[in-house]
């Protein structure tokens, strides 16, 4: 029976190792030129015929991020997301700064459908593992270009990441985001995204989605907690305050 068990993982290993392969390859093919793949790493899949058992046999490394690497593929992101991260257009998040953890999970949520959006799907299917962390730590070097607001939102804004609202069990963000919005990487998977500086308008539809469930793919579902005590003006207020916080003290 076990030995049925270990046989049946072992090809349902050795077939994903050899689709991964393909898929990654002919997306490749799709995305560049054979003559410009910088952006691949090194350590890509073992090529056909080099025994995709060995590949196989052992639990897969952890990825460390090679930022001059991921600043090959990140030319492919550049029109959306600016050259420098700071995404010019407002519907688009700034990816300048942000945490090399939150951005590498993302990337893998929306490879594995875990969320949803009909341009970023397309984009992360395109990137293997490696490329993944290659290019969040090209970003996590960038910085973000804070941009000050109304002060009266941005009053209200700090004082609800501030404090939150024990009445109604709202979490004061500042104890998951930081003092100044800077997030942390490690923690839990992904760690805590940095919120400074990031464009209003894609707050704005992140946290109407974590509070519709339609954004679900966080941790423990606590951003989903949070957003159902907001209202639509505490959402207007924190992303007006989020977009002027400055992350200097980081
Ligand atoms: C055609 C436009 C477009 C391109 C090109 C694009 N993105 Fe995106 N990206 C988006 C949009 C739109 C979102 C926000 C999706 C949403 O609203 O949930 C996004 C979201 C993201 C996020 C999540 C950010 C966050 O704060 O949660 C990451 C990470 C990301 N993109 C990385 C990349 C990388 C890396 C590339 C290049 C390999 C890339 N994107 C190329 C449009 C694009
Ligand atoms: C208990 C911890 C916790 C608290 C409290 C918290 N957050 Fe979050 N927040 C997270 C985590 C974890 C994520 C990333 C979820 C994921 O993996 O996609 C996140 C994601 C976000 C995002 C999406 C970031 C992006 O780039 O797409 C925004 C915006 C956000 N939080 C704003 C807030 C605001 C505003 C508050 C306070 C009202 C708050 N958060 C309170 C843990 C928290």
């Amino acid at each position: 029976m076990r030995r049925m068990l270990r046989r049946r993982t072992g090809v349902l290993l050795v077939v994903t190792a050899l689709a991964c392969c393909w898929a990654t390859g002919d997306a490749r093919a799709e995305a560049t030129p054979a003559d410009a793949t910088p952006a691949t790493n090194a350590a890509a899949p073992a090529p056909p015929g080099a025994g995709p058992e060995a590949a196989a046999a052992e639990p897969p490394p952890k990825l460390v991020g090679d930022p001059a690497k991921g600043a090959t593929s990140a030319a492919l992101c550049a029109a959306c997301h600016g050259a420098d991260g700071n995404a010019p257009v407002p519907m688009f998040p700034k990816l300048a700064g942000q945490r090399s953890d939150y951005v590498a999970k993302q990337l893998r949520d929306f490879k594995a459908g875990h969320r949803v959006d009909p341009m970023m799907t397309g984009m992360a299917a395109m990137l293997s593992d490696q490329d993944i962390v290659d290019v969040a730590a090209h970003f996590e070097s960038g910085t973000v270009n804070r941009v000050p607001g109304d002060p009266v939102l941005v009053e209200a804004g700090q004082q609800i990441y501030r404090k939150g609202r024990p009445e109604i069990g709202l979490l004061p963000c500042i104890g998951c985001h930081g003092l100044n919005g800077e997030g942390a990487n490690g923690a839990i998977d992904g760690g805590f995204p940095a919120v400074s500086g990031q464009n209003p308008a894609y707050v704005v539809k992140q946290l109407e989605s974590f509070r519709a469930g339609s954004r679900a793919n966080d941790w423990k579902g606590i951003m989903q907690i949070v957003a159902s005590r907001l209202s639509d003006d505490d959402i207007a207020a924190l992303s007006v305050y989020l977009n002027s916080l400055s992350r200097s003290s980081k």
